[in-house]
């Protein structure tokens, strides 16, 4: 008979920004970002839709690009800086996305929202004043089951223009 012995893997510890504040911990390096992020740091805004990196529910924001938390391994996260839905609205863009999602009606359900919204939040933060086509561009990767992409759109360039208004005020 085979002995198979597997070792237990070693957990490594990583430091990383998240939500403007610095998070040290030991992980699994097999462990997602999405289950650190939601069972081990609590922060259960981010979504776990598919777990295979087709829904979109998991979106978060690494160094400035969405990303899919649930394909993203935890030991990734060191030394980035990373965003989640929680941290939206301790920056002003998240504020007017925020508004702008309220305003438009572009939340239906609290399940694809926030991966929808840290997309949309991505794509002002590279783009400012994104065409159409680049916003249905930046949300391709979010699954809304009951097809509210047109409010989505309204809402992107409606938050542009706050941002944008914002912006000349300061
Ligand atoms: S849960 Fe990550 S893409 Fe669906
Ligand atoms: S509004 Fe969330 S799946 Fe459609």
């Amino acid at each position: 008979m085979t002995d198979i012995h597997k070792e237990p893997m070693e957990s490594v510890s990583i430091t990383f920004q998240l939500n403007a504040e610095t998070v040290t911990l030991s992980v699994d390096p097999s462990e997602s970002a999405l289950i650190v992020l939601r069972d081990r740091l609590g922060l259960t805004g981010t979504k776990e839709g598919c777990g295979i990196g087709e829904c979109g529910a998991c979106s978060i924001i690494v160094d400035g690009k969405a990303v899919n938390s649930c394909l993203t391994l935890a030991p990734q996260l060191d030394g980035r800086n990373v965003m989640t839905v929680e941290g939206l609205s301790d920056t002003p863009l998240g504020q007017s996305l925020q508004k702008a999602f309220a305003e438009t009606g572009s939340v239906q359900c609290g399940f694809c929202a926030p991966g929808i919204l840290m997309s949309s939040c991505a794509l002002l933060l590279s783009n400012p004043e994104p065409t159409r086509e680049q916003a249905i561009e930046a949300i391709s990767g979010n699954l809304c089951r009951c097809a509210g992409y047109v409010q989505v759109l309204g809402a992107i360039q409606k938050a542009s223009r706050i941002s944008s208004i914002n912006d000349s005020q300061d």
